[in-house]
């Protein structure tokens, strides 16, 4: 019998199309909120589950679905797998790296210049009819080229960035991560070394490009946004409880920081109200990697990831890759 496997999301047609050919497929394309015991449900009895990031994958489930193999991510971010628990399970993890980073790096950049700019808050201005006449300080923001862009993270997706600051916009790129580049990678990206306090006193803008890990809960609160300039902007594209909303709204709303760029929220869909209140913060729906071309490639790689470990014991892009050996 071929494996079977469980999509947890409505997904391409044509990404169906590739799994059943080789695998016994069940799918919630009615796309069906479906609760930890209905996900439990629908997994028992699968060999592998294609997943979205919004589905949590723990021991509990593990222990409720033996049969289980493996667990592909149609997102970079794994925050929604306990890892630990798979591979002390023997199941694999995989995520969808590399595809994404361009398309990601120019959904950060689109915050960072809509933030700076003023890009929403002047389309807000302007549809609620308040746009009369020339004046000289209407939505005056602050200038992305020739500033200094410090980055938290610097992945594949933080490298993407600085070689966009550096290379197309003349800034001086800062950047501050748990590892530091080796030198060939730093100067490739011509991105400078420095100190998590350091980054934020001297960056006019601020992008976060952090995983969401028990470690970088709130990387950014009130404490680091005191430390920002009162001109700065800051942008997260890396996950939802990097940064403490609840404090970017006060300094947000107290002019402690200039603006904000928003592509992931704590508690999304759920946005926090006083962050909804704020005119100065630029809000997208976590679609920093939603270009279509990058959305399908995402797709077929987690795709790719359930065939190859199915039928061929070989995934491209595991997380825990011992669970292969
Ligand atoms: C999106 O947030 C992803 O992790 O791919
Ligand atoms: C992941 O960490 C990335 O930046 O691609």
């Amino acid at each position: 019998a071929k494996p079977a496997v469980f999509v947890a999301r409505r997904i391409f047609p044509e990404v169906i199309e590739k799994l059943s050919a080789q695998l016994d497929v069940s799918h919630n394309q009615a796309d069906e909120r479906l609760s930890p015991d209905e996900l439990i449900a629908r997994v028992q009895g699968k060999q592998g589950v294609f997943t979205t990031g919004s589905e949590r994958i723990d021991a509990r489930l593990l222990a409720a679905c033996p049969g289980l193999r493996i667990c592909a991510n149609m997102a970079v971010g794994y925050n929604n797998f306990d890892v630990p628990a798979m591979t002390a399970a023997g199941v694999l993890a995989t995520n969808a790296p590399d595809v994404l980073t361009e398309t990601t790096a120019d959904g950060g950049f689109a915050l960072l210049m809509a933030a700076a700019r003023r890009v929403t808050e002047g389309e807000h201005y302007l549809r609620a009819g308040r746009w009369q006449r020339w004046s000289y300080d209407m939505l005056v923001g602050q200038d992305v080229h020739g500033a200094t862009l410090g980055i938290f993270g610097m992945g594949r997706i933080g490298q993407a960035i600085a070689r966009r600051g550096a290379l197309g916009f003349g800034m001086k790129v800062l950047y501050h991560n748990r590892t530091r580049l080796p030198a060939d990678e730093e100067a490739a990206v011509r991105a400078e070394y420095v100190a998590k306090d350091v980054l934020l006193r001297r960056a006019d803008h601020v992008m976060v490009v952090l995983p969401l890990t028990p470690q970088t809960r709130h990387y950014v609160g009130a404490a680091e946004l005191a430390l920002m300039k009162p001109s700065a902007t800051l942008v997260n594209i890396g996950r939802g409880g990097v940064v403490d909303d609840a404090a970017l709204a006060r300094a947000l709303r107290e002019g402690r920081i200039a603006a904000a760029g928003l592509d992931v929220f704590e508690g999304e869909p759920q946005v926090h109200p006083e962050l909804l209140a704020c005119s100065n913060v630029a809000l997208t729906p976590h679609i920093a990697s939603a270009s279509l071309p990058t959305r399908l490639a995402m797709a077929h790689l987690a795709a790719d990831n359930l065939i190859g470990y199915l039928l061929h014991g070989q995934a491209q892009t595991p997380i825990n890759p011992e669970v292969m050996a």
